[in-house]
Protein backbone atom coordinates (compact mmCIF):
# COMPACT_ATOMS: atom_id res chain seq x y z
CA UNK A 1 0.00 0.00 0.00
CA UNK A 2 1.00 3.71 -0.46
CA UNK A 3 0.14 7.40 0.45
CA UNK A 4 -1.87 9.03 -2.56
CA UNK A 5 0.70 11.93 -1.94
CA UNK A 6 3.40 9.76 -2.74
CA UNK A 7 1.99 8.20 -5.54
CA UNK A 8 0.71 10.74 -7.33
CA UNK A 9 4.53 12.49 -6.87
CA UNK A 10 6.24 9.10 -8.37
CA UNK A 11 3.87 9.56 -11.12
CA UNK A 12 4.81 13.42 -12.35
CA UNK A 13 1.91 14.68 -11.01
CA UNK A 14 3.91 17.49 -9.17
CA UNK A 15 5.94 18.24 -6.11
CA UNK A 16 5.10 16.50 -3.01
CA UNK A 17 3.53 20.06 -1.81
CA UNK A 18 1.42 21.07 -4.65
CA UNK A 19 0.17 17.36 -5.01
CA UNK A 20 -1.18 17.71 -1.39
CA UNK A 21 -2.82 21.09 -2.26
CA UNK A 22 -4.47 19.44 -5.07
CA UNK A 23 -6.10 16.61 -3.35
CA UNK A 24 -6.56 18.45 -0.29
CA UNK A 25 -8.54 21.28 -3.33
CA UNK A 26 -10.86 18.17 -4.30
CA UNK A 27 -9.53 17.40 -7.87
CA UNK A 28 -7.89 14.04 -7.00
CA UNK A 29 -10.33 10.42 -7.08
CA UNK A 30 -9.17 7.58 -6.53
CA UNK A 31 -11.31 4.97 -7.83
CA UNK A 32 -13.97 7.06 -8.61
CA UNK A 33 -14.48 8.95 -5.32
CA UNK A 34 -12.77 12.30 -4.40
CA UNK A 35 -10.46 12.20 -2.15
CA UNK A 36 -9.30 15.25 0.27
CA UNK A 37 -6.53 13.17 2.50
CA UNK A 38 -3.21 13.07 1.42
CA UNK A 39 -2.32 9.97 3.67
CA UNK A 40 -4.60 7.63 1.99
CA UNK A 41 -3.40 4.78 1.34
CA UNK A 42 -3.74 2.99 -1.87
CA UNK A 43 -3.06 -0.15 -3.38
CA UNK A 44 -0.81 0.66 -6.38
CA UNK A 45 -1.44 -2.32 -8.57
CA UNK A 46 -4.97 -2.13 -8.50
CA UNK A 47 -5.81 1.84 -7.36
CA UNK A 48 -7.58 4.04 -10.19
CA UNK A 49 -6.71 7.80 -9.88
CA UNK A 50 -7.71 10.73 -11.63
CA UNK A 51 -6.32 14.37 -11.15
CA UNK A 52 -9.05 17.03 -12.55
CA UNK A 53 -10.90 13.87 -14.48
CA UNK A 54 -7.60 12.81 -15.62
CA UNK A 55 -6.13 9.49 -15.80
CA UNK A 56 -2.72 9.14 -13.98
CA UNK A 57 -0.65 6.13 -15.47
CA UNK A 58 -0.45 3.41 -12.70
CA UNK A 59 3.02 3.02 -13.77
CA UNK A 60 5.90 4.04 -11.66
CA UNK A 61 8.51 3.56 -14.29
CA UNK A 62 8.39 5.90 -17.42
CA UNK A 63 10.89 4.92 -20.45
CA UNK A 64 11.12 7.24 -23.00
CA UNK A 65 12.75 6.70 -26.61
CA UNK A 66 14.57 9.84 -27.92
CA UNK A 67 15.75 10.42 -31.28
CA UNK A 68 18.82 12.44 -30.02
CA UNK A 69 19.71 15.69 -31.80
CA UNK A 70 23.28 17.19 -31.61
CA UNK A 71 24.24 19.79 -30.16
CA UNK A 72 22.18 18.38 -26.82
CA UNK A 73 24.48 16.25 -24.07
CA UNK A 74 23.17 13.60 -22.43
CA UNK A 75 22.95 14.87 -19.00
CA UNK A 76 20.49 15.76 -16.32
CA UNK A 77 22.53 19.62 -15.99
CA UNK A 78 24.96 21.48 -17.63
CA UNK A 79 25.81 24.89 -17.12
CA UNK A 80 26.68 25.63 -20.94
CA UNK A 81 24.57 23.99 -23.22
CA UNK A 82 20.81 21.92 -23.51
CA UNK A 83 20.51 18.98 -21.97
CA UNK A 84 18.46 15.97 -23.22
CA UNK A 85 16.35 16.03 -20.08
CA UNK A 86 15.62 20.16 -21.04
CA UNK A 87 14.25 19.17 -24.53
CA UNK A 88 12.12 16.10 -23.10
CA UNK A 89 8.40 17.15 -23.62
CA UNK A 90 6.31 18.05 -20.70
CA UNK A 91 3.99 15.10 -20.83
CA UNK A 92 6.78 12.56 -20.64
CA UNK A 93 8.60 14.04 -17.60
CA UNK A 94 8.77 12.20 -14.16
CA UNK A 95 10.82 12.83 -11.11
CA UNK A 96 14.27 11.98 -11.29
CA UNK A 97 14.25 11.35 -14.83
CA UNK A 98 18.01 10.65 -16.61
CA UNK A 99 19.82 9.11 -19.63
CA UNK A 100 20.56 5.73 -19.73
CA UNK A 101 23.88 5.88 -21.64
CA UNK A 102 25.51 8.55 -22.91
CA UNK A 103 25.82 9.80 -26.82
CA UNK A 104 28.30 12.46 -27.31
CA UNK A 105 27.20 16.12 -27.62
CA UNK A 106 27.40 15.80 -31.72
CA UNK A 107 25.74 12.16 -31.78
CA UNK A 108 22.47 11.32 -33.31
CA UNK A 109 20.16 8.71 -32.36
CA UNK A 110 18.52 6.11 -29.88
CA UNK A 111 18.70 7.49 -26.67
CA UNK A 112 16.61 6.27 -23.45
CA UNK A 113 15.47 8.24 -20.89
CA UNK A 114 13.97 6.59 -17.54
CA UNK A 115 13.48 6.58 -14.30
CA UNK A 116 14.29 3.12 -13.76
CA UNK A 117 17.65 2.98 -12.60
CA UNK A 118 17.83 -1.14 -11.94
CA UNK A 119 17.09 -0.94 -15.90
CA UNK A 120 19.34 1.38 -16.78
CA UNK A 121 21.98 -0.67 -15.21
CA UNK A 122 20.83 -4.10 -16.72
CA UNK A 123 20.95 -2.94 -20.36
CA UNK A 124 24.34 -0.34 -20.11
CA UNK A 125 26.12 -3.89 -18.04
CA UNK A 126 28.71 -5.13 -20.94
CA UNK A 127 28.19 -8.68 -19.28
CA UNK A 128 24.23 -8.51 -20.20
CA UNK A 129 25.66 -8.68 -23.43
CA UNK A 130 22.92 -5.63 -24.63
CA UNK A 131 24.11 -4.92 -28.07
CA UNK A 132 23.79 -1.44 -29.67
CA UNK A 133 24.27 -0.89 -32.69
CA UNK A 134 25.56 2.57 -34.27
CA UNK A 135 25.60 3.96 -38.51
CA UNK A 136 29.07 5.46 -38.60
CA UNK A 137 30.10 7.91 -41.67
CA UNK A 138 33.99 8.02 -41.92
CA UNK A 139 36.54 9.99 -43.41
CA UNK A 140 37.98 7.14 -45.71
CA UNK A 141 36.85 3.50 -46.62
CA UNK A 142 36.70 0.43 -44.46
CA UNK A 143 38.57 -2.48 -45.28
CA UNK A 144 39.02 -5.76 -44.92
CA UNK A 145 41.84 -5.16 -42.31
CA UNK A 146 39.33 -3.11 -40.00
CA UNK A 147 36.60 -5.36 -39.92
CA UNK A 148 39.44 -7.67 -38.55
CA UNK A 149 40.49 -5.65 -36.06
CA UNK A 150 37.06 -5.19 -34.71
CA UNK A 151 36.44 -8.67 -34.85
CA UNK A 152 39.80 -9.63 -32.85
CA UNK A 153 38.78 -6.85 -30.26
CA UNK A 154 40.20 -2.98 -30.85
CA UNK A 155 43.30 -1.83 -28.00
CA UNK A 156 43.28 2.07 -27.55
CA UNK A 157 46.55 3.16 -26.95
CA UNK A 158 46.52 3.40 -22.90
CA UNK A 159 46.03 -0.44 -23.02
CA UNK A 160 42.35 -0.79 -22.69
CA UNK A 161 41.18 -3.65 -24.16
CA UNK A 162 37.75 -3.75 -26.31
CA UNK A 163 35.19 -6.27 -26.70
CA UNK A 164 35.33 -8.01 -30.08
CA UNK A 165 32.89 -5.79 -32.16
CA UNK A 166 30.76 -6.36 -35.75
CA UNK A 167 31.33 -3.64 -38.52
CA UNK A 168 29.43 -4.35 -41.59
CA UNK A 169 29.42 -2.47 -44.64
CA UNK A 170 25.97 -2.11 -45.83
CA UNK A 171 26.20 -0.48 -49.27
CA UNK A 172 29.38 -2.13 -51.00
CA UNK A 173 29.68 1.06 -53.28
CA UNK A 174 30.01 2.96 -50.31
CA UNK A 175 32.82 1.86 -47.84
CA UNK A 176 32.89 4.95 -45.88
CA UNK A 177 29.88 3.88 -44.39
CA UNK A 178 29.37 1.35 -41.83
CA UNK A 179 27.52 -0.55 -39.27
CA UNK A 180 29.15 -0.88 -35.85
CA UNK A 181 27.87 -3.64 -33.26
CA UNK A 182 29.20 -3.12 -29.57
CA UNK A 183 27.99 -3.98 -26.15
CA UNK A 184 30.10 -2.02 -24.21
CA UNK A 185 29.37 1.93 -23.46
CA UNK A 186 33.27 3.26 -22.83
CA UNK A 187 33.40 6.86 -23.43
CA UNK A 188 33.83 8.16 -26.91
CA UNK A 189 34.51 4.25 -27.78
CA UNK A 190 33.08 4.10 -31.69
CA UNK A 191 35.41 6.96 -32.51
CA UNK A 192 38.05 6.31 -30.87
CA UNK A 193 38.03 2.29 -31.95
CA UNK A 194 37.75 3.55 -35.69
CA UNK A 195 40.74 6.44 -34.84
CA UNK A 196 42.80 2.94 -34.21
CA UNK A 197 42.59 2.31 -37.63
CA UNK A 198 43.09 5.98 -39.19
CA UNK A 199 39.96 6.45 -39.75
CA UNK A 200 37.77 9.89 -38.27
CA UNK A 201 34.17 9.57 -37.61
CA UNK A 202 32.37 12.28 -39.11
CA UNK A 203 28.50 11.14 -38.32
CA UNK A 204 27.48 9.09 -35.51
CA UNK A 205 24.17 7.96 -34.98
CA UNK A 206 22.72 5.15 -33.08
CA UNK A 207 20.20 2.78 -34.65
CA UNK A 208 19.20 0.14 -32.02
CA UNK A 209 20.02 -1.09 -28.36
CA UNK A 210 18.56 -4.87 -28.30
CA UNK A 211 16.36 -5.74 -30.02
CA UNK A 212 14.57 -2.07 -30.45
CA UNK A 213 15.35 0.04 -33.16
CA UNK A 214 15.21 4.06 -33.53
CA UNK A 215 12.88 2.96 -37.01
CA UNK A 216 12.51 5.84 -39.64
CA UNK A 217 9.16 7.40 -37.89
CA UNK A 218 10.71 9.69 -35.04
CA UNK A 219 12.09 12.47 -36.13
CA UNK A 220 15.27 14.18 -35.08
CA UNK A 221 14.39 15.73 -31.64
CA UNK A 222 11.43 13.59 -31.14
CA UNK A 223 10.31 11.62 -28.51
CA UNK A 224 8.03 8.48 -27.67
CA UNK A 225 6.71 6.48 -24.88
CA UNK A 226 8.08 3.06 -24.94
CA UNK A 227 5.25 0.15 -24.28
CA UNK A 228 6.44 -3.02 -22.08
CA UNK A 229 6.76 -4.84 -25.53
CA UNK A 230 9.22 -2.39 -26.31
CA UNK A 231 11.25 -2.19 -23.39
CA UNK A 232 11.55 -6.29 -23.41
CA UNK A 233 12.56 -6.12 -26.95
CA UNK A 234 15.86 -4.32 -25.61
CA UNK A 235 16.91 -7.32 -23.60
CA UNK A 236 15.55 -9.99 -26.43
CA UNK A 237 18.19 -11.67 -28.33
CA UNK A 238 21.13 -11.57 -26.27
CA UNK A 239 22.51 -13.91 -23.95
CA UNK A 240 21.42 -13.60 -20.57
N1 LIG B 1 30.69 5.95 -29.34
C1 LIG B 1 31.13 7.23 -29.53
O1 LIG B 1 32.27 7.45 -29.89
N2 LIG B 1 30.25 8.22 -29.33
C2 LIG B 1 28.97 8.03 -28.95
O2 LIG B 1 28.22 8.98 -28.79
C3 LIG B 1 28.55 6.69 -28.75
C4 LIG B 1 29.43 5.67 -28.95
Amino acid sequence: MERLDKYLTERGAGSRREVQRLIRSGAVSLNGTVCKKPDTKLDPQTGSVTVSGKNIDADKFIYIMMNKPAGVVSATKDNYDKTVIDILPEEFRRRNMFPAGRLDKDTEGLLIITNDGEFAHKMLSPSKKVYKQYEAELDGEVTDDTIYAFKKGIMFADGTKCMPAELNIPDKSRKNRAIVKICEGKFHQVKKMFAVCGLKVVHLKRISIGNLYLGSNLTIGCCKKLTKLDVESIFMGNIH
